[in-house]
């Protein structure tokens, strides 16, 4: 991430990895405020083992593009939600790479979905992460059907009033 101020929407990704047995390294490294460690993580990536990077970035949002002209490891874009233009800074200039050099872009404070995608992209080469995936979205779908159930049962109504928002 660039700052720290970035971890809330990253520790997403964290956590989701971190349930799924993945190791993990997790690093503050500012294309603008720290250049030469940036450069140095990316020149070093491929030689730690590292397999996939997500990198997540608030404003002018350089280092997902910066990272992923380091290393040819696939990086994953984050854009945080900046305060003074609520993230659309950020999601631009993570995503409108110049050909050759792509970025995965997820949602403007995507962090768990860009640790999803990092673990599908892992169990693309590994069976045991691979099942990891399939069960949590087996879970979603569960989790979906149980709803349903309930409203179903209990008109949509008396649903309604047993959501705290409600
Ligand atoms: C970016 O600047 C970071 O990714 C962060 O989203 C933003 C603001 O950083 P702080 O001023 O909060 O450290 O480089």
């Amino acid at each position: 991430m660039g700052s720290d101020s970035d971890l809330a929407t990253l520790k997403p990704a964290i956590d989701v990895l971190e349930n799924f047995g993945i190791n993990l390294e997790v690093r503050i490294l500012s294309a603008h405020r720290t250049p030469l460690e940036m450069i140095q993580f990316g020149q070093e990536a491929k030689s730690k083992g590292i397999k996939v990077i997500i990198a997540g970035a608030g404003g002018a949002a350089h280092l997902p593009g910066m990272i992923a002209s380091l290393t040819s490891i696939p990086v994953i874009g984050v854009p945080i939600q900046s305060k003074a233009l609520n993230g659309v800074d950020s999601m631009h200039s993570i995503l409108q790479m110049p050909g050759g050099i792509p970025v995965a872009t997820v949602a403007i404070g995507g962090g768990l979905n860009a640790g999803l995608l990092a673990a599908q992209i892992l169990g693309t080469a590994n069976q045991y992460i691979y099942q990891k995936v399939s069960a949590y979205r087996e879970s979603l779908h569960d989790q979906v059907i149980t709803k349903d159930k309930k409203l179903v049962d209990l008109g949509a109504k008396s649903y309604l009033s047993q959501m705290p928002q409600y």
